[in-house]
Order: structure tokens, then sequence, then C-alpha cells
């Protein structure tokens, strides 16, 4: 009986992506490189002004796709990529992006909606959301592989339990090394991953992480998130194939040391490109359209349009650009 229920369990957990804990940890880490301005803009559009703003509705997607209501969001959770692991691993997103959409269109669709003036609070909520959790689930490899549900139906023994590899990565591994999964596990994990992304093993790597990211081709960059992660699928999560790993006896320890790693390179990785996405967000459409309202106002403060760490400081608009916006910025405000 308990080995059902636990089984039925792992089976509804391996169905999201990063468990609880690897999200909110993700949204801890983008918590700490966002600037003062995207964390004040992020902070007004979920009315959060706590300090787990954004930690807090870091799974809010996956409570919804489990809903009647969100049914049709399951697909945007993952990208099948139809390769063949572990001879070769690669995305494709024609191939790979079905009909009804996958991660790398959902980050398209919602990283413009989060931008979007003429959209609803609500909807932009909703945009801010989906991105926080989609940016986690795309470096979770397993969310970027077709073989067998994304590993959900490769079932393997770990620490004792039967359960299936995908929730392992999701959320049984992340929870071994850290030891739980509430709010303040989240946060110390995110502290000591953020202290690698500062000063330690993730220092010299983590501008690789970002490079070439950008907002107006999110099809290329989501895509090339999607490929990174994928690539762990022949390299790490199953170099030997499905079945060596169901044929082992427990994954504890001997897998689960040679993966832990990836893991926390994984979370550190979507926590610091989070940031960055939404610093960029920030930057090319929130502040072009706010440094219009206030210019319109005469009360420009050049301080809202400094650079980041990221992006060079933006240039003046030019008068073609500010025509341009504030045609839109009218149009906005008549919808
Ligand atoms: C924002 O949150 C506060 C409580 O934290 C609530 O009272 C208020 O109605 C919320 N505003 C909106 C627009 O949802
Ligand atoms: C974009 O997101 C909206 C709101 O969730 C959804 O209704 C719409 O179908 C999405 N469009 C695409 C092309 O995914
Ligand atoms: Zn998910």
């Amino acid at each position: 009986m308990t080995s059902y229920v636990l089984l039925g369990l792992a089976a509804l957990q391996g169905a999201n992506a990063w468990g609880s804990l690897g999200h909110a940890t993700v949204a801890y880490v983008a918590q700490n490189y966002v600037t003062a301005q995207t964390a004040a803009w992020a902070k007004g559009v979920l009315n959060d002004t706590s300090t787990s703003y954004l930690a807090n509705i870091a799974s809010w997607a996956d409570s919804y796709r489990a809903t009647a209501a969100g049914a049709w969001s399951a697909p945007l959770h993952f990208i099948d990529a139809e390769d063949n692991p572990p001879t070769t691993c690669d995305v494709d997103f024609a191939r790979d992006c079905g009909a009804a959409g996958c991660s790398v269109s959902a980050m398209a669709n919602y990283t413009q909606r989060a931008g979007d003036a003429r959209l609803s609070a609500d909807h932009v909520a909703e945009a801010v959301r989906f991105l926080v959790h989609f940016v986690g689930d795309i470096t979770q490899p397993l969310h970027d592989e077709a073989l067998a549900l994304g590993g959900n139906q490769i079932a393997v023994k770990f620490n004792g339990f039967n359960d299936n590899l995908h929730s392992d990565w999701d959320t049984f591994m992340p929870e071994m090394l850290v030891g739980g999964s509430s709010l303040a596990d989240a946060r110390s994990w995110a502290a000591s991953l953020i202290t690698e992304i500062d000063s330690g093993t993730f220092k010299s790597a983590k501008a690789s992480w970002i490079a070439g990211d950008n907002t107006g081709d999110v099809v290329t960059t989501a895509t090339r998130w999607a490929t990174d992660a994928n690539a762990f699928v022949c390299s790490v999560v199953m170099p030997n194939g499905a079945a060596a790993l169901t044929a082992a006896k427990d994954l504890f320890p001997t897998y689960y040391d040679s993966v832990i790693g990836t893991i926390e390179l994984q979370i550190a990785k979507g926590g610091f490109r989070l940031a960055n996405w939404l610093n960029m967000i920030f930057q090319n459409e929130i502040a072009k359209r706010d440094s219009l309202v206030q210019r319109d106002l005469r009360v420009v403060d050049d301080s809202e349009l400094d650079g980041h760490m990221f992006l060079p400081a933006p240039r003046p608009l030019s008068k073609a650009e500010l025509a341009r916006l504030a045609v839109g910025y009218e149009c906005n405000h008549k919808h």
C-alpha cells in the first residue's frame, strides 16, 4: 500500500519539472542578480514586495498545469528532443517543438507578453510567472529529451525507493543534497550557489551561460539553452544508456555522486540566466516605455536609464524611435 502511494507521488512529481526546491532555488539565485530596477518592476507585477517575490511563484506553473483550466499548458514545460541518447544528443526546434507548443516557444510567447503594455496586469503577471518557471525547466536535462517521456518511464531505484529517473532528477536527488524542500532550504542552497558563481567553481563559466542571450531572438536563445542541457543526457544522465540505470541495484550513492555536480551547475545556471533575462526585458521594454512616459511628463530621471551589469547603458533614442514609441504608447491607451 505504502509503496503504491509513494510510486503515485513519484509519478506525479515526475510530471513536474525541477521540484519546488529546484525552482525556488533558481528564483532565489535570480533575485540576487537582478538590478534594483528589475526587482522593483517584478515586485510590482507580482504584487509581492517580500524577499521571496520570485521564489513564491516559481512553481505556480506546475500547480496550474495540474488544474483543468491549466491542462493546455502541460506541453510548455519541456521540449521533446527526438535524438538518440547516449549515442547522439541534439535539439532541433522545428523537429522537436510540437504543435501544442514547448518550453522554447513558451519562452518566446511569455517574453513578448511580459513586456507588452497592451496586456492587463493579470496577463503580465502570468507571463512573468511562466518565465520564472520555464527558464528553470529548460536547464533540467530530462526536460529536453523525448526518450521514455523524458525518463519518466525509466524505472530505477534510488536510496531504497522504486521511482523513475525523471523524478530523481527533478526532486529526489536535489532534496537528498539539500536535506529538505522548504523555501528556507532553497534560500540556503541558493546562497551557496551564489558564492560559487561569484567567487568559486562557476566564476569563470558564468559569462558563457548568458553569452549571446537575446530577448529579440528568443527561439534561438532558448533552443541554445535546451541544447546545452540536452547534451548532459548523453554525457551525464545516461552515458551507458537507460537500461544500465534500470539494472543498477540503487542509484545511490554511485550514480548520485556522478550527477549531483551537474544538478548544481544547472540550477545555478538557470538562476543566473533568469536574472539576465528579466534584466533584459526590463531594460529593452519596460525602461524604454517608462522613460518615454517620463519624458512626456517632463520628469526625466536619468538614474532610471542606468545600464546594468550585463548590457551597455542604453543610447539615447533617435527621433524616429521616439516617434515610433509615442505612437505605440498612444495606441496602448486607446485599446
Ligand atoms: C496585492 O496584494 C495585497 C495583499 O498582499 C492585496 O490586498 C491586494 O488586493 C493585491 N492587489 C492586487 C491588484 O491583486
Ligand atoms: C501565449 O500565451 C497566452 C496566454 O497564456 C496563450 O493564451 C496563447 O495561446 C499563447 N500563444 C502561443 C502562440 O503560445
Ligand atoms: Zn515545469
